[in-house]
């Protein structure tokens, strides 16, 4: 039986567990300590950040994390330059970034992608949802996207990727 499980902090040891999973997902770090110092420990400490995991009795078979995205971090500066400025302005600073979210392999197909997905964003604070992925609409996270409210609001930052919005409550994006 799978639970979901939100921290509003990580440590150092939660993100090596971590690890984990995330490179049975996603396989584009050599190893954890590569990961911790280029992504992880960078974003554990930023402000807003959420991490849920979905528990397997003593394993984790999945997680999605993000924080508050602002003016000055790498992918806010970068998403501002390719929505360009109407629709940078009306979504992006102070919004919730979701970064990642994996699900193992061999758990997949089971709704804890969706689990995961709800336990992330439900009851932030934050006005505008946002994440980026690719700009195809079959892939399985799109249409996890776009069945959870998720809308694309422009391209992303390099080829195939595009950014999607959600408002929180429910509200279709302009
Ligand atoms: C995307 C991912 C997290 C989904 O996890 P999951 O636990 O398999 O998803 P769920 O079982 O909760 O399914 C939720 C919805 O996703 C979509 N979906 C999931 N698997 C799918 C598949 N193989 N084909 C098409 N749609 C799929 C469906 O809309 C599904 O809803 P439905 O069951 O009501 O039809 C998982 O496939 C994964 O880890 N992929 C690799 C990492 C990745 O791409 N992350 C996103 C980066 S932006």
């Amino acid at each position: 039986m799978v639970q979901f499980r939100v921290e509003e902090s990580a440590d150092e040891e939660q993100g090596r567990w971590l690890w984990s999973v995330y490179a049975s997902v996603f396989d584009d770090y050599a190893n954890v300590e590569t990961w911790y110092e280029k992504v992880w420990d960078t974003h554990r400490r930023r402000p807003g950040f959420r991490l849920a995991c979905a528990d397997a009795g003593d394993d984790i078979v999945g997680f999605a994390y993000g924080y508050t995205g602002r003016p000055g971090q790498w992918w806010t500066d970068n998403a501002t330059r390719v929505l360009g400025p109407e629709t940078a302005s009306a979504w992006l600073g102070g919004h919730f970034e979701v970064v990642s979210v994996g699900v193992r392999p061999e758990a997949r197909g089971r709704g804890i992608g969706r689990g995961l997905m709800q336990a992330l964003t439900s009851e932030l604070p934050h006005t505008k949802l946002l994440l980026m992925t690719t700009s195809d609409p079959s892939d399985p996270a799109r249409r996890l996207y776009a069945s959870d409210g998720w809308q694309v609001i422009g391209p992303g930052i390099g080829n195939d990727t595009v950014i999607m919005g959600k408002l929180p409550g429910g509200a279709p994006s302009a």
